[in-house]
């Protein structure tokens, strides 16, 4: 008869190895974001392993997979995690102090103006420390299945019902070509014009690429895509360079200002209207610190974001 192991002699410090090493599915990249060494890993995860009495990796080729009770374990750890962090908050609440951590996913082009935001809110709450992450649109959606942050900030939320959502600021998507480009200056460019130029897209996943994909879709018109890439900082380097043109958010252009090498054409169809959201599945609690940042960001978060006129910005950039 087999018998259940007491699983008591398992620490803390190996459920937190054991979940890198689960969530990253290499220990190489563990080590790297809990400064361990990667022998440490294996230890720990070989002495964890003892303890639970199963396999909890399975190594297939080059590739490591979660066994069953490893999966099982993943699940547990994320469970204990957030419950322990909960409980943190809960005794920084009872000490009248706003303090912990605050896990910020955002989508690639809130870069530009989240880390503004943050700095007014940490000097008020000192205590608080904050993990911002920054990904394209399916990223996002890969941690909020995972519950791996608190917020979310997306301009397409996933279209599923159990999700609360709050309307931050504009997102509008502009087309950008080198400042020397012949159509710069011109008005009411036709969108068909645009098929003739060599284009710069985003990667698969990207929530821009889909919307320009649509527009284009929607009115039949075939782009050559020239170049791929998923970053907004190295399209902006591309289109400067003469690689091609463009269509990115108005706020990637932000610190762009009169110097800038790109332009904003004036396309028929652009902007394309979108905003940011907040979001965060409806069935999560959220820490205190996260409740703060939400209501911060709806009030002084939102004025700071607006004070950056983007009609000013737009004037700057489109070469008048
Ligand atoms: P993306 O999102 O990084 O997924 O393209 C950016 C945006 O929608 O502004």
């Amino acid at each position: 008869m087999t018998s259940v192991k007491p699983l008591r002699q398992i620490t803390l410090h190996q459920l937190k190895v054991f979940e890198a090493a689960a969530r990253h599915c290499s220990f190489t990249r563990a080590a790297e974001e809990l400064f361990l060494t990667q022998p440490t890993i294996s230890m720990q995860v070989k002495q964890l392993t003892q303890a639970v009495g199963l396999p909890l990796f399975e190594q297939v080729g080059k590739r490591l997979y979660l066994t069953d009770a490893g999966r099982e374990l993943y699940k547990t750890c994320r469970e204990v995690f957030d419950q322990l962090s909960r409980f943190e908050m809960t005794i920084a609440d009872m000490q009248g102090l706003k303090q912990g951590k605050l896990r910020l996913c955002v989508i690639t082009t809130a870069k530009y103006v989240v880390p503004r935001l943050l700095a007014p809110f940490c000097q008020r709450y000192p205590g608080v420390d904050v993990a911002l992450q920054v990904t394209n649109h399916e990223g996002v959606a890969d941690r909020m299945t995972e519950n791996l942050d608190d917020l979310y900030i997306v301009s397409q939320p996933p279209d599923h019902p159990e999700i609360e959502l709050y309307a931050f600021i504009e997102n509008p998507l502009v087309v950008i070509a080198p400042r020397n480009h012949p159509l710069v200056g011109q008005k009411q460019i036709p969108l068909q014009r645009l098929s003739e130029e060599s284009f710069i897209m985003r990667e698969p996943g990207s929530g821009t690429r889909k919307t320009v994909q649509e527009l284009f879709d929607k009115n039949d018109i075939a782009i050559r895509v020239r170049l791929e890439i998923g970053s907004n900082e190295a399209i902006k380097q591309a289109i400067a360079g003469g690689m091609g043109i463009s269509v990115l958010s108005l706020h990637s252009l932000t610190l762009e200002g009169t110097f800038s090498q790109v332009a904003i054409l004036d396309v028929e169809k652009f902007p394309i209207a979108r905003q940011w959201y907040v979001i965060y599945s409806a069935g999560k609690q959220l820490s205190t610190i996260a409740r703060t940042f939400l209501e911060y960001l709806q009030t002084e978060g939102r004025e700071i974001a607006d004070a950056t006129s983007l009609l000013k910005l737009l004037n700057a950039t489109s070469g008048d």
